[in-house]
């Protein structure tokens, strides 16, 4: 870890600060990126020789290039990247609008596409680099109420996995996170709810929003113990391409490949005869 620089989208508050803390305290370098670098006082204060604070929207293509350009100027290399902005949107599709539709995907995906397309020249130039990205178990295993939110995930996971392809032969390593319910800001101020109201969907996406509504400040994931994981996989010979955190996201992950494996063994005569005859 000794002098390791992670460049970390949304470091206010968080996963995001939980990693950049943890980076910092095991002797890396950060550069902190957040909407609000005010939020980063108190971290560049304790560590103001390997702590940069730098303003970054993941949404404003211009800043995205100028925060990559800066951190990269302040240490020189960029060894991680972790895509960690983001925020969920709850309600049936029905009832989210067009533009809560628009912000979503382009936070939690054309924006991490952006920072990842700013950040692989750097990695081709040293032949060398890791990209975490924040997903969800929501990616996996979706939830009612979370179309858009989860939808927003598994395509920055699909991104993901062929990025870390093409990058291959210049060095290039990825992992996916993928965390069920931790103790952030997520639910309290990272949680947009949808702007309809429709009855029909109170016994679905409705009854899952009180789920989350009733967990919040109880969720059983720690964000420092996940911020101390995922450096530790960063930083394993052979780090995973997927990580998965806490037993909410393993027990829900294990359930959708069994019943993924159940379905394709069911279907698997009526699948299998769509090719020509050979
Ligand atoms: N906590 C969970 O249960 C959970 C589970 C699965 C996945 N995740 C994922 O974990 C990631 C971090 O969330 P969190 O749980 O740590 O929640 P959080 O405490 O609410 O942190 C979210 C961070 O994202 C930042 N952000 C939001 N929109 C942004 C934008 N357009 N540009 C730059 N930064 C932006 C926020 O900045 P501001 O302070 O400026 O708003 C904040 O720093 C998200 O991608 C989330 O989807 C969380």
């Amino acid at each position: 870890m000794d002098g390791q620089v992670w460049f970390i989208t949304g470091t206010s508050t968080g996963f995001g600060r939980a990693i950049a803390e943890e980076v910092l305290a095991q002797g890396g370098r950060v550069i902190a990126t957040a909407r609000d670098v005010r939020s980063l006082q108190s971290l560049t204060a304790k560590y103001p020789e390997r702590a940069k604070a730098v303003t970054l929207d993941v949404t404003e293509p211009a800043q995205i290039t100028a925060a990559v350009a800066h951190g990269r100027a302040a240490f020189g290399r960029i060894d991680v990247l972790v895509n960690n902005a983001g925020y969920g949107l709850v309600g049936a599709l029905e009832e989210v609008t067009d533009e809560q539709l628009r912000v979503n995907i382009e936070t939690n995906f054309i924006g991490p596409l952006n920072v990842m397309r700013a950040v692989l020249p750097v990695i081709r130039e040293q032949r060398k680099g890791h990209f975490v990205t924040i997903s969800a178990v929501a990616a996996f295993h979706n939830e009612m109420g979370f179309s858009v939110y989860g939808g927003s995930k598994a395509a920055l996971e699909a991104a993901t996995e062929a990025v870390a392809a093409e990058g291959v032969l210049f060095g290039l390593k990825a992992t996916v996170v993928e965390p069920g319910p931790f103790k952030t800001e997520f639910i309290a101020n990272g949680l947009e709810r949808a702007a309809h109201k429709i009855p029909d969907y109170a016994g679905t996406s409705g009854k899952f929003l009180g789920f989350l509504e009733k967990i919040n400040g109880n969720q059983p994931g720690d964000p420092v113990l996940a911020a101390k994981a995922i450096i530790q996989a960063v930083n394993a010979p052979k780090p995973p391409r997927r990580l998965i955190l806490g037993k909410y996201a393993y027990d829900r992950v294990r359930r959708r490949l069994d019943a993924i494996s159940k379905e394709m063994s069911e279907w698997e005569s009526l699948g299998l005869n769509t090719d020509f005859p050979a």
